[in-house]
């Protein structure tokens, strides 16, 4: 299998550059903050328990998360892989994660981090925000919070994938395609 976690801050182009991933790869896109935006539209008990975390742009508590992702995984018996995207956010999920790919016989094949300066992540994020209808979008400090809450919380992952030699940065700045093409030269060496 080819399991790819597609890293990076909020506004970093994950969701944009899964699409044609997962095209190219013929893998299952999992995105954490997708599957919790789907909850919260159908109104489930875990929806509106999550959308007081991220109205606020803090991060859904780990075992809800990962009791997610593991349902998700199992209902994808005959997947060739998964582009993990927005998960996982904490050493605890990372954690959890290799658990749950080791019971299938498998693990993460590599960890893509895109870069993006700061001004340019609250740029996007702000333009989106006109149409996206995310309440986290809408506000710039909740827009702030987010990136703040990357940097304190989830940018430590980084160093868990290091320790595997699986951490590839990729500079996440320039056109969408440009972008398509490293994170390709990447994960076309695993
Ligand atoms: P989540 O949905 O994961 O949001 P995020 O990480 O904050 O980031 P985004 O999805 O907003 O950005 P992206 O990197 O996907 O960029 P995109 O491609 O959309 O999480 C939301 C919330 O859910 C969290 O705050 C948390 O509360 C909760 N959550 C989710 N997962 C969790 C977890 N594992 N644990 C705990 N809580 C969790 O692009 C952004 C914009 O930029 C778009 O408009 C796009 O068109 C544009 N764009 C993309 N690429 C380019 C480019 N190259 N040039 C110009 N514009 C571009
Ligand atoms: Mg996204």
């Amino acid at each position: 299998m080819l399991n790819v976690v597609l890293f990076g801050p909020p506004g970093a182009g994950k969701g944009t550059q899964a699409v044609n991933l997962i095209e190219k790869y013929k893998l299952v896109h999992l995105s954490t903050g997708d599957i919790l935006r789907g909850e919260l539209a159908a109104k489930s008990p875990l929806g509106l328990e999550a959308k007081k975390f991220m109205d606020k742009g803090e991060l859904v508590p780990d075992e809800v998360v990962i009791g997610m992702i593991e349902g998700k995984i199992d209902q994808q018996a005959g997947a060739k892989g998964f582009i993990f995207d927005g998960f996982p956010r904490t050493k605890a999920q990372a954690g959890a994660l290799d658990k749950m790919l080791s019971k299938k016989n498998t693990a993460i094949s590599i960890m893509v981090a895109l870069e993006v300066e700061k001004q340019e992540l609250v740029n996007r994020l702000m333009g989106r925000g006109k149409v996206s209808g995310r309440a986290d979008d809408q506000d710039i400090n909740v827009i702030e919070n987010r990136i703040a809450v990357y940097n304190r919380e989830t940018a430590p992952v980084i160093d868990y994938y290091s320790a595997q030699g699986k951490f590839k940065p990729v500079n996440g700045m320039g056109t969408i395609d440009e972008i398509f093409g490293r994170l390709c030269g990447e994960i076309d060496k695993v």
